[in-house]
């Protein structure tokens, strides 16, 4: 646990910083959970080397009058398109948990995607929020528990749902399982209390526990439909790796889509989130917001990815890094770092406001 933090560090001028400030802070089991991704974590390693590939073109003696990084996505206003993804349980990293993130996304104006998985009630963190929040939904076993937990998030103010698709597993993640993470004393899912567990079908040992009893209700693309008859509020997929799963959500009438590997720590060799994106915005065509996520750790990566059509891109871990470090003054100090370092990039690529960023900024483009 990291105590209370209100001051901000010396010396803290990247993401690169909060993260060695918090390898110190986070107790070490969760710091490999936050850490970790699946197998031999090529993935999570191939999400920031690929940004570090990608060369970018600079534009000088530009005019930069009403510069701007506004953004509206689902007919919201955002100040900069830059918000903080679902994360689990964030008093694992902070005594204030999920209410300190959501006080840093207000005060700076940033979107914030509350987990399933959070470790404080949504309606707690929602009625300190003086910013839109979405709820991030794990559709569980238990259908009507899902029902009603989309309920409550409606009935909090949520103002869309971020269905996650990509996990219908927890990753295997070799390094969380060597430290032996588990959760400590009096943190846990509080949205998902009560919920029915669903025994385990198959004590035969011969019989695979995954395909004979785990996956027996999985979700399919059948619940997206039931997800959108039930609710009023937009629904964005959230783990879109392949112009085919895109293609089949926008024909169902989806909101959105977020193109994320879950920050490599599902299935490994996935491509990095950025190497994914071009083909899915290429069949997307613009006809409805494309996200993305994985690997964004500097200013110029948000360029890259919205060079290649995301409309936003979002943060997990280094958000946690700067929660962890201190707080929610932390999480500010971490946005406007990243805020400052994109509109550097705009600046010396001759952007001046979202519309101008395109692949002309990119340096393959001009080879
Ligand atoms: C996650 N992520 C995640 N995603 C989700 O939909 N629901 C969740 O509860 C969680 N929980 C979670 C915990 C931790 C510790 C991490 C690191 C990640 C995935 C997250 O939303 C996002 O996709 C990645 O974190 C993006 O990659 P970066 O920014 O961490 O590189
Ligand atoms: C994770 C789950 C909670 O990535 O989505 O840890």
């Amino acid at each position: 646990m990291s105590g209370q933090h209100y001051l901000l560090p010396a010396q803290v001028f990247s993401v690169e910083d909060y993260k060695k400030l918090a390898s110190q802070r986070i107790e070490a089991s969760a710091w490999c959970y936050l850490e970790s991704g699946s197998a031999d974590e090529l993935t999570l390693a191939w999400n920031t080397a690929a940004f570090a590939s990608i060369k970018l073109v600079g534009k000088t003696l530009c005019d930069f009058a009403n510069a701007n990084t506004e953004l509206t996505l689902l007919g919201e206003t955002f100040p900069f398109p830059l918000l903080l993804a679902p994360v689990a349980w964030h008093k694992l990293f902070h005594v204030e948990g999920e209410l300190a993130t959501c006080q840093a996304a207000s005060a700076i104006g940033a979107g914030m995607i509350l987990s399933t998985q959070a470790s404080m009630l949504l309606e707690e963190v929602a009625a300190k929020a003086t910013k839109p929040l979405w709820f991030q939904l794990y559709i569980q076993q238990d259908r009507v528990f899902t029902a009603e937990l989309v309920n409550r998030a409606e009935l909090a103010g949520y103002k869309a749902l971020v269905l996650t698709i990509d996990a219908p597993i927890s990753g295997i993640r070799n390094n969380e399982q060597r430290a032996n993470f588990s959760l400590p004393a009096g943190i846990s899912s509080v949205n998902l209390a009560g919920m029915q567990q669903q025994p385990c079908a198959t004590t035969n040992l011969l019989d695979s526990p995954l395909f004979s009893g785990f996956l027996a209700n999985n979700p399919t693309w059948h619940e997206v439909e039931w997800l959108q008859s039930i609710t009023k509020l937009p629904v964005i997929l959230k783990g879109i790796t392949s112009p085919l799963d895109a293609e089949r959500a926008i024909q169902i009438g989806v909101n959105g889509l977020i193109v994320s590997n879950h920050g490599g720590r599902v299935l490994d060799t996935l491509p990095a989130s950025i190497d994914l994106l071009p083909a899915i915005t290429r069949q997307v065509a613009d006809r409805v917001p494309v996200l993305m996520d994985g690997g964004i750790r500097r200013g110029t990566d948000i360029l890259k990815a919205l060079a290649l059509g995301a409309k936003a891109v979002l943060i997990g871990r280094p958000y946690i890094y700067a929660l962890a470090t201190a707080g929610a003054v932390g999480v500010v100090h971490l946005l406007n770092i990243l805020r400052a370092e994109f509109e550097a990039a705009m600046v010396l690529t001759g952007c001046k406001c979202l519309a101008d960023i395109n692949s002309a900024v990119l340096w393959a483009d001009h080879q």
